[in-house]
């Protein structure tokens, strides 16, 4: 008998995974697909399952999109952030996570400034953790919706030219983006300034250009990264106006990408800096259907990850 495709308990990273655990995962969110459509929007999958979600960074795409995927597949949950929490009274992260392990969450949905803190946590708690960003490092359900509306609009990632464009250093969204697109297939390049170019760019995996002009050209799909004006981003340009001016993402630009080429942001959106408005609300633009799949995918990721842990194959959707 073949071994199963998914046996992780933990989801830390795009790294981790192999193509064919990123395509199960991919099938497994187009069955959950439909259960937005539905006029009660709920399945039993993981009744009886608890999931905690802490997180350690503002958060609204994700910490909402997980929350109504793990009501949606009927779990209990709760939600902790730093000001809510004992960690303003000067507990470590180690002693709050064991603290709430000792209430046996099935799952531990984790989004923290610090890199691989989900890795520390997965290492020292029975409970499946789920990396929901660890600073620059990885956003592994990002990058996963992401190839999900892709394959979606495009109906492959194989062989598609993909563009990712703006502040490569500060961007954990395009470590997992360039890790899970080039696993499926697709031919990626990255763009932004010299100065927001991590230091060995070409250690991503992707082919390095220096001019929004150049990474789109013939692209089929066109990603553009919020400047991440928290992360000290704002000093590596002169102005907002200077950088739209050669890095934000005009209909007249977008002419040099392919016929029906689709724009994508991870949002949060900075308009007027790295894209346009006409852009974000325009006929190219998917990007508030990212935001839609990225439901059905953390449906599956906690459904996938559920089952592993309790050694039981939930119900399927
Ligand atoms: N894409 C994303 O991670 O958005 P949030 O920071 O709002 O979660």
């Amino acid at each position: 008998m073949s071994e199963p495709v998914w046996q992780r308990g933990d989801l830390l990273g795009v790294a981790e995974l192999s193509r064919a655990e990123i395509l199960h995962l991919l099938d497994t969110a187009e069955s959950f697909v439909e259960v937005a459509a539905r006029p009660i929007k709920k399945v039993p999958t993981l009744r009886g399952k608890t999931v905690i979600n802490l997180f350690f960074e503002p958060s609204t795409r994700t910490s909402s999109s997980f929350e109504i995927a793990e009501k949606r597949l009927s779990a209990d949950n709760i939600n902790f952030s730093t000001s809510s929490s004992s960690l303003s009274k000067g507990e470590t992260l180690l002693d709050t996570a064991r603290n709430l392990e000792a209430m046996a969450p099935d799952l531990v949905v984790i989004r923290h400034a610090h890199p691989r803190v989900p890795h520390a946590l997965a290492e020292r708690l029975a409970s499946g953790v789920i990396n929901a960003g660890d600073g620059a490092h990885e956003h592994p359900t990002q990058a996963l919706l992401d190839a999900f509306t892709i394959r979606r609009r495009k109906g492959r990632v194989e062989g598609l030219k993909v563009a990712i464009v703006g502040d490569i250093a500060h961007s954990r969204v395009v470590r997992s983006n360039v890790l899970c697109l080039t696993k499926l297939g697709a031919d990626v390049t990255v763009a932004g300034p010299r100065p927001m170019m991590p230091e060995e760019p070409e250690s991503l995996g992707a082919r390095v250009v220096y001019s929004l002009d150049e990474a789109i050209e013939g692209a089929d799909v066109v990603m553009m990264l919020r400047v991440q004006l928290e992360r000290q981003a704002r000093a590596a340009f002169p102005s907002e106006r200077e950088y739209f001016e050669f890095f934000g993402l005009t209909a007249e630009r977008l002419h040099r990408a392919n016929d029906g080429a689709i724009v994508m942001h991870p949002g949060p959106i900075n308009r007027g800096i790295e894209i346009a408005s006409d852009v974000a609300d325009g006929p190219w633009s998917v990007i508030l259907e990212q935001v839609a799949n990225g439901v059905a995918v953390r449906m599956a990721v906690l459904y996938l990850l559920a089952g592993t842990k309790s050694g039981e194959d939930g119900a399927t959707p």
